[in-house]
């Protein structure tokens, strides 16, 4: 703590002032480390007297169902009532303890607990008195401690029920997204009511509305004066500044509503991503006692179904990929760098919009889509009043659904990759009277709160009255219906359409109306990343029974286009290919001959290697030992107009390539060990290759880590990939060649969790040791609270150990 008064008699008196104002301004903590943690019911754990030191010390965000059980096993149940939906993970019950100690000083001021995110179902105490509940696993809330804590000593204590079957995909429970504590002024500016937005603007001028709301927590009215300015994003310079006096009427509010105009301003778009800072000031006679800073971008948006979708007046195609928030080997949690890292990730391949499937997205996730430019889709529900499995969200909508709704929007409104908002996702009562009334409430709602962004809703069934849920909303999410754009948009010509979901397998299907069909704004597919849980349904082929798919110990999707662990599978480069990105322009993939396939107890039939959710069973290996002489299939993807494929320097043709085949060349080539190069022609040179080489015995390993330098934050996380190769460097890819893994952390942080994307390997996440799935595996490392060095051991079986150090650093 800050001692003023030694300071006082050195500084000046202007500056002396500054810092006493200052140092009652808002002041927000992240608790992220201390929680003790007890999973299932503990009577009496609410008491702020009760002992819990047996139970395990734990740093949010954090995911009970994700740990290994109490005997060191992993986490799956194959009889779990949540089954493949949850990925054989069960939920359960658990608690969560916490002090917070208080001076006095601070425990007078106003004091906000803010949860982002809790699964699901939470009942909150502090000192042992009930403070309050929050019943949706997913939007963030705030609990108003003020005149509640003490100085000194407080125990906060939270606990959470997961009831199984609440989810239709792997959720995780408990404190999933940070907490945080904020401390006020009793005159302040409510944190939630800030929200600033883009009237209009060009390059030559932007002009912006910022609302805030303005609180007196005291017994006297309060004359005051807003001074609002809006800077470059790291604060050194002002770009745009206005002040205005309120008088803040005695235990009340104003609303403040100030206008700003930002000469040449520099916009935010997905390929320049440009952030600024808006900073406001509240001052008493000159005295400070609140600062906040919100970042946000200027843009504009519009949108018809003439000319499709504009930002800052150009068009844009959406390049989208669903996604749920699951984080794999740390499950549930949502660590800001596992989030940001799959916003990177997809952007990397080409995608630049994101639909948050099904769940308000986590600001780490829109965070990082604001610094990278992408655009966002943020959802608020899988189901209102009709549940879809046995104790989802249906149970809570009708008494909810305002404050989760509002909690979508308080939160998102102020980033720029937030595009729309989606009320929900393919609703049981989609279609009917009943649904079409509770769309426009919802709509209505958010429209109140957020003017500037359409409302969106995403629809997956083809009836005559679904006319009622698109005609409540801006923009209509067509799932899995490409085929009707083109009926629906005789009927209906002023509507912007959309795949919100769609195939892999018919990516090209699904793309091709995004490009010749103006009132089509783009494609989501199902899904950019491998999640946990809806086991197995990227295995599942067109003809088989929905009921037998993904039994244990299938645990993961296995429909990602970028898997679990973040490795661009071959639906990945087809698409960067089909939306011509210029990311890897040619890529050549090998089919799995019959009876070598991954995971040969599903029962494709013959000739038939597809199945719904994934492009192609092909692969990037050419090593198929026992395969010599017989024919293997291979599929080219290119941008260039001509590709040639050749084994050991012997052609197998040349092919044209392009619209008419969809971007892609087949050949078959009879096996043998060598390099399998495809060349890619423009103008009849050589323009770009793509090889494959056979690998021998795994003779070594590469282990990388994406970072060498954390912060003591108890939060960041480095990942490090331990990849597999022969003498010759050649990455081994057969399966023959995996190896077991055992990575340990040491020093001034802890494992995470490890991974390796196979989605019938059931053993841990979080021990550390795990095979290599198509020689590579990746694990999390995670920050503690203390500066030093990680050593990270990576122990590779018959081959020599590595380490790695990182560096953890003070914040
Ligand atoms: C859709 C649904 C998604 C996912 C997908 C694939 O109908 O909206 O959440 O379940 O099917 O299974």
């Amino acid at each position: 703590m800050l001692n003023l008064n030694k300071f006082a008699r050195r500084l000046p008196f202007a500056l002396m002032l500054a810092l006493v104002s200052l140092a009652s301004t808002a002041e927000e903590r992240r608790l992220t480390m201390d929680w003790r943690f007890m999973a299932g019911e503990v009577k009496g754990a609410e008491r702020p007297d009760f002992d819990d030191g047996a139970w395990r010390q734990v740093a949010v965000p954090h995911d009970f169902s994700i740990l290994d059980k109490a005997d060191g096993s992993p986490p799956f149940d194959p009889a779990t009532v949540g089954g493949r939906d949850s990925g054989y993970i069960p939920g359960g019950t658990g608690w969560y303890r916490r002090h917070l100690q208080l001076s006095a000083a601070e425990a007078a001021r106003v004091v906000r607990l803010n949860f982002e995110a809790v699964y699901m179902d939470s009942d909150i105490w502090l000192n042992g008195e009930p403070v309050g509940q929050h019943r949706y696993g997913y939007t963030a809330f705030t609990l108003d401690l003020t005149g509640k804590v003490k100085a000194g000593d407080n125990v906060i204590v939270v606990r959470a029920r997961h009831v199984d079957s609440s989810s239709r995909w792997y959720a995780g429970s408990g404190l999933i997204r940070p907490v945080t504590v904020e401390l006020l002024d009793p005159l302040h500016i409510d944190p939630q009511s800030v929200a600033v937005s883009t009237r209009a603007a060009n390059g030559q001028r932007a002009d912006l509305d910022v609302r805030t709301t303005l609180a007196n927590r005291q017994a006297k009215p309060q004359q005051v004066e807003m001074v609002t300015a809006v800077t470059t994003v790291d604060g050194s310079e002002t770009v745009a500044r206005v002040s205005k006096r309120y008088v803040v009427p005695a235990r009340g509010q104003v609303d403040a509503g100030q206008a700003l105009v930002v000469d040449k301003p520099r916009l935010w778009g997905p390929s320049a991503p440009h952030l600024y800072l808006l900073r406001q000031e509240l001052r008493v006679n000159g005295v400070v006692t609140d600062v906040r800073q919100t970042r946000f971008g200027i843009r504009t948006l519009e949108m018809d179904a003439k000319n499709g979708l504009r930002i800052n007046g150009e068009k844009l195609l959406l390049r989208g990929g669903n996604i749920h928030h699951d984080n794999y080997m740390l499950g549930g949690a949502g660590l800001p760098d596992a989030d940001a890292r799959k916003v990177a990730l997809m952007k990397a391949a080409g995608y630049n919009a994101i639909r948050n499937a099904h769940n308000p997205a986590s600001q780490a996730t829109l965070n990082a889509a604001d610094e990278l430019g992408m655009l966002v889709i943020n959802e608020a529900f899988d189901a209102w009043r009709n549940s879809k499995t046995g104790a989802d969200y249906a149970r809570f909508f009708a008494d909810n659904w305002q404050k989760d709704l509002d909690s979508l929007v308080i939160s998102g409104r102020n980033h720029p990759s937030v595009l729309f908002w989606s009320i929900g996702n393919e609703i049981p009562e989609q279609g009917t009277p009943e649904g079409a009334k509770t769309a426009r409430m919802l709509v209505q709602r958010v429209r109140q709160l957020d003017a500037s962004r359409p409302v969106t809703q995403a629809v997956s069934i083809d009836s005559p009255t679904i006319a009622s849920a698109y005609g409540e909303v801006d923009a209509a999410g067509y799932n899995y219906m490409a085929n009707l754009f083109e009926r629906d948009h005789q009927q209906y010509p002023a509507r912007v359409m959309y795949s919100g979901e769609s195939l892999s397998r018919y990516a090209f299907y699904y793309w091709r109306p995004a490009e010749t069909l103006p009132w089509v704004i783009g494609d989501f597919v199902w899904t950019a990343f491998d999640y946990l849980g809806e086991a197995g349904i990227g295995w599942m082929t067109t003809t088989q029974d929905w009921k037998t798919w993904g039994p244990y110990p299938w645990h993961l999707a296995y429909c990602g286009e970028i898997d679990a662990t973040g490795r661009k599978r071959p639906a990945a480069y087809y698409r960067q290919v089909l939306w011509k990105t210029g990311i890897d322009p040619i890529t050549a993939f090998v089919e799995q001959p019959a009876g070598t396939r991954d995971f040969p107890h599903y029962d494709f039939p013959e000739g038939d290697p597809h199945n719904d959710w994934t492009l192609e069973d092909v692969h990037p290996n050419w090593s198929w030992a026992g395969q010599e002489g017989k024919p293997l299939n291979v599929a080219v993807y290119s941008e260039f107009p001509e590709v040639e494929l050749f084994l050991n320097d012997k052609s197998f043709g040349r092919q044209a390539v392009g619209l008419g085949t969809e971007y892609k060349a087949r050949f078959t080539v009879p096996y043998a060990p060598g390099r399998l190069l495809a060349v890619g022609y423009r103008d009849g040179r050589p323009a770009g290759q793509w090889e494959l080489r056979t690998a021998g015995q795994p003779a070594a390993f590469k282990a990388t880590t994406d970072r060498s330098q954390l912060k003591a934050n108890g939060e960041d996380l480095a990942y490090v990939t331990v990849e597999l190769a022969d003498s010759n460097g050649v990455p081994i890819y057969a399966r023959g060649g995996d190896r077991k893994v055992k990575v340990s952390v040491s020093g001034a942080g802890v494992l995470g969790g490890a991974g390796n994307g196979d989605p019938v390997d059931a053993s841990s996440l979080q021990s550390g040791e795990r095979k290599t799935f198509h020689g590579r595996m990746v694990a999390a490392v995670r920050a503690g609270a203390s500066p030093g060095a990680i050593v990270v051991e990576v122990a590779v079986e018959g081959l020599p150990t590595q380490r790695l150090r990182l560096d953890v650093v003070a914040r």
